[in-house]
């Protein structure tokens, strides 16, 4: 089935956005890397490889629909923070925020009766859960750390054991 034009335009609006989140997280890597958080710096490393892969599997399933993808500028990311909960905070809004466009992108699905997209789209749906989850997961701990720089440290640690597990989309 041939992809609406709408439906076409939203795909390609999502895949800005996940390559805005790209540049949002190579930002906060360069800003870890810059206060001495070389695990923090890792989970944003991997954060990256994470959204670009989410670009690429919308990017993809276009190309497989005979869609017209069309690459849009990306507006500059923020690249100050005050400290590690601080960007924390951020990410956690970020993806809630990603959260509600894949749901708009499902609206769309839905309205275009684009069955195939609706399908399409639940692994999105389900890796919004584990995203939320995941950062949602470091932020409490964040919370907990407070002031104490030893235990930010030894987060730090942890962080520093995250890997890239290209995901199987779709
Ligand atoms: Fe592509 Fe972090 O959502």
């Amino acid at each position: 089935m041939m992809i609406s034009e709408k439906m076409n335009a939203a795909f390609n609006d999502q895949i800005k956005a996940e390559m805005f989140s790209s540049n949002l997280y190579l930002s906060m890597v360069a800003y870890f890397e810059e206060i001495g958080l070389k695990g923090f710096a890792n989970w944003m490393r991997i954060q990256v490889q994470e959204e670009n892969a989410h670009a690429m599997g919308l990017f993809d399933y276009l190309l497989e629909r005979d869609g017209k993808v069309t690459i849009e500028a990306i507006e500059k990311p923020e690249n100050e923070w005050a400290c590690a909960l601080d960007c924390f905070e951020a990410v956690y809004k970020h993806e809630q925020h990603v959260t509600s466009l894949i749901n708009g992108l499902v609206d769309v699905a839905e309205q275009e009766k684009d069955r195939a997209a609706i399908s399409f789209l639940q692994w999105y749906i389900k890796e919004q859960v584990e995203e939320e989850a995941s950062v949602g997961g470091v932020l409490a701990t964040l919370k907990l750390i407070g002031d104490d720089k030893k235990a930010l440290l030894m987060l730090d640690k942890d962080l520093a054991a995250r890997t890239f597990v290209a995901p199987v989309i779709g």
